[in-house]
């Protein structure tokens, strides 16, 4: 037998005219987080009960989750510890209802009771295991024995609640059939049926279904037809709200989520960044976080997700992966030259045309919604040529021209190519730096002077200026209609005069109080191809005349290079 002969396929739910697949969501749905109980039973080191409290406030005070199941109070003492703690040390605001797991068993149930004394609203939640492979291989027992101890565990706790409702409890009630996917649907309808009328339901006294996938084990889709056809059978559905409670197994818990949503679910268990048993409950974050991205209010704030997750991962121990959806480390990056354009596109898209919406390609969030920065693009050698620019220009304020772009995308590009490694932004300025700013030789402008006159409108430069190469000094004089031109005439003649100006561009530039201009110059050698150069002074007349410079010595330096390693291959 080969190994995957071993597996019992899932045998999906015949349903007719399914509707779900042409619903929306349309609305957040009552969100319930477990990262106190299911989250905090599959950690390796579950929370202590500082960690649990702060958690507990990161919940309800920051995100805003209206109910929390915080814990197991009958399955162990620090359970019931952090029980009594958060309705005795007053931590929980008015509008927040704690909520209380126990199995479907009496002395658990009494147990609970005790623990949930004094609390203002309750949601008392217990469960039994019903699917096929649970009554078989666990249980041992057939339908109406596992239906039995749901509706014995209704009743006591029907019975237990009326002193406790009479006293002004707001207590609720919440049954799951667990392993509700791996469940044949005809017998969940039966049991579940079975404990709402156990429980009294109506629809002014709703019980809660949670209906969890304990173990994913089919596709969304089949999960959806389940829930539908579930749904339907129902007798008295309005005497439930039903509940998602997904687990992770198959990769697809928000699929799942979403898909159940679309069949009529209308409230989510959840856990942040997807904490829980095995592959984790489904994440809490992503969910809500895909819903606001479809224009739809997902009623919790995770406008500082940065925060949300140190206190997370802190508490937990837990650490969130690079890419989790939303909250990673990579999630704002983009490497891939193609995907850095068109994000630079779509952010100058968005400058210009005022649109009020969102439109930048593969960004499919704003970050600052996050509470994050858009980290620029960051390089590696899968990066193009307009990444590096867009670095210089969001991070540094150096705004080149587009047709720069390529020259310092490739001096990027071998830095990335020879050391194999991302280039961080600072990296990055520095190749700038030393690729232009800080050329100075073997041309230096020594001194120089401008004298300006206007006639008629029209205005007449003379340049002087006095230029250093290797040791060796020599003044040049140039007139012109301006800076540059009267420059340019003044090297004329010059070894220096080899180029012919393309383009230049200049911006100022400002360093906290200190405002520079900057200026970029585009020369074309006499092969044709181009260099270029940039200047930058507290001088606007000065800055381009350094560009220009900057060009010039840029190419002699290259040149001497090339020259030196023919020397050198020719002397081999
Ligand atoms: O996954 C599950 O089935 C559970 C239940 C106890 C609700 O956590
Ligand atoms: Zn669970």
């Amino acid at each position: 037998m080969k190994g995957y002969e071993k597996y019992i396929p899932f045998v999906p739910q015949p349903i007719e005219n399914r509707t779900w697949p042409d619903n929306l969501i349309t609305k957040a749905p009552t969100w319930c987080s477990v990262d106190l109980r299911d989250g905090n039973q599959a950690l390796i080191d579950p929370m202590n009960m500082e960690e649990k409290l702060d958690m507990f406030h990161m919940l309800v005070d920051q995100i805003g989750v209206k109910e929390v199941e915080i814990g197991f109070p009958s399955a162990s003492d620090t359970d019931f510890a952090i029980c009594r703690e958060l309705i005795e040390g007053g931590h929980i605001p008015d509008d927040v209802t704690i909520q209380v797991l126990v199995q479907a068993r009496p002395h658990l149930i009494k147990r609970t009771f005790e623990a949930i004394q004094g609390a203002k609203h309750v949601i008392f939640h217990f469960y039994n295991s019903t699917s096929t492979l649970q009554r078989k291989v666990v249980f041992g027992l057939d339908k109406a024995g596992i239906t039995k101890i749901a509706t014995d565990a209704a009743d006591l706790i029907y019975e237990m609640a009326q002193p406790v409702l009479a006293s002004g409890m707001d207590l609720r009630y919440e049954y799951s059939p667990e392993s509700f996917m791996g469940t044949e649907m005809d017998y969940a309808v039966e049991i579940c049926a079975a404990v709402l009328d156990h429980l009294h339901a109506a629809p002014e006294h709703k019980v809660i279904l949670n209906l969890p996938t304990t173990v994913e084990n089919c596709m969304p889709n089949q999960f959806a037809d389940e829930l539908e056809y579930f749904i339907r059978k129902l007798p008295g559905r309005d005497r439930a709200i039903i509940s998602l409670h997904p687990h992770n197994d198959r990769g697809c818990g928000v699929a799942t989520t979403e898909a159940g949503l679309l069949a009529g679910a209308e409230r989510v268990e959840a856990c942040l960044f997807g904490n829980g048993e095995r592959t984790g409950n489904v994440d809490m974050i992503t969910v809500a976080m895909n819903m606001y991205v479809q224009g739809v209010d997902p009623e919790l704030d995770f406008s500082n997700i940065d925060e949300i997750r140190q206190l997370y991962e802190r508490c937990t121990k837990m650490r969130v992966p690079e890419r989790q959806p939303y909250a990673g480390d990579l999630v704002f990056t983009a490497f891939s030259g193609s995907h850095q354009d068109a994000i630079n596109k779509g952010f100058n898209y968005m400058e210009q045309s005022g649109t009020g919406k969102w439109e930048v390609p593969y960004l499919p969030i704003d970050p600052t919604d996050l509470g994050r920065v858009y980290e620029p693009i960051r390089i590696n050698s899968q990066s193009g040529k307009g990444g590096a620019a867009f670095i210089m220009n969001h991070k540094f304020g150096f705004d080149m021209p587009k047709a720069m772009h390529p020259e310092f995308g490739e001096i990027v590009q071998e830095e990335s190519d020879r050391t194999g490694k991302e280039l961080k932004s600072d990296v990055i300025f520095q190749l700038f730096k030393e690729h232009y700013l800080d050329i100075n030789a073997p041309y230096r402008l020594v001194k120089h002077a401008f004298h300006e006159e206007t006639v008629d409108g029209k205005s007449h430069v003379t340049f002087t200026g006095t230029i250093e190469i290797d040791d060796t000094r020599f003044i040049v004089v140039g007139e012109g209609n301006g800076p540059i031109d009267a420059f340019f005439n003044a090297i004329h003649g010059q070894k220096m005069d080899k180029y012919t100006f393309v383009d230049y561009k200049e911006h100022a530039i400002s360093n906290g109080s200190d405002s520079q201009a900057v200026a970029y110059v585009q020369l074309r050698r006499q092969d044709g191809s181009d260099i270029f150069g940039v200047g930058l002074s507290h001088n606007i007349n000065l800055a381009p005349l350094r560009a220009i410079l900057c060009a010039i010595n840029r190419d002699k330096l290259q040149r001497r290079k090339a020259e030196a390693e023919a020397a050198q291959a020719s002397e081999r």
